[in-house]
């Protein structure tokens, strides 16, 4: 699978794909996105400007901005985008898939969150993805990436299956690229954007 063809896929999803709750009901979804954005407060700074990238239909780009902070929201898909400005126009917007995310942006963020997305895609694809999110974050700013770690780890395989990383391939390119390892009550991997060693 190329990162071409993932997003392609989730261009043309029904959009009950994007997370789980939402084949329970609409209200269930959006609060699953209410109570993870609350749960970010506790690591990212009042106010701070964020990606949302491969932010789906605004899940948990909506109650972030609601809650203060100055969000961008990132996907590949275009149809992903304009529901999130259906829904408020006033919400930036920025097509990339990933690898080009810094130069698309005015200025580095000082955050980058990223649920649901590097799961989908196989091992290169993800570095690269990687890579270019940790482009697009100031040095001490933040990422809060949903990258699994596994024992047993896998590669997913196809644009809705699910990748799991050894934890020395992660931090063999946490290190390359100067990804600190933050602790946090995060169901996701926090990191620090520092100087690359
Ligand atoms: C499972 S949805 C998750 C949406 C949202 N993050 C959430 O948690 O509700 C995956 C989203 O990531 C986007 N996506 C997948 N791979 C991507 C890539 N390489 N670059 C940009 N967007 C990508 C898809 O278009 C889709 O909107």
């Amino acid at each position: 699978m190329t990162i071409a063809t993932v997003i392609e896929a989730w261009n043309r999803a029904d959009p009950a794909a994007i997370h789980p709750t939402r084949r329970i009901s609409e209200d269930a979804y959006q609060a699953s996105g209410r109570a993870q954005a609350e749960a970010l407060t506790t690591v990212l700074p009042d106010g701070c400007r964020i990606v949302d990238f491969g932010c789906g239909d605004g899940r948990v780009t909506h109650p972030l901005k609601a809650l203060g902070y100055q969000v961008t929201a990132a996907d590949g898909s275009q149809a992903m985008l304009d529901r999130i400005t259906a829904a408020d126009p006033d919400l930036a917007t920025v097509l990339t898939d990933g690898t080009d995310l810094a130069a698309k942006l005015p200025r580095k963020a000082d955050a980058v969150l990223s649920l649901a997305v590097l799961i989908h895609h196989g091992y290169e694809a993800g570095e690269r993805i990687v890579e270019g999110l940790r482009a697009a974050v100031r040095v001490g700013g933040l990422l809060v990436l949903d990258w699994p770690t596994a024992a047993q780890p896998a590669e997913g395989g196809s644009w809705i299956g699910v990748t799991t990383w050894s934890r020395e391939r992660q931090e063999q390119l946490a290190t390359r690229i100067g990804l600190q390892w933050v602790d946090s009550d995060l169901p996701w991997p926090v990191f620090r954007a520092v100087k690359a060693a």
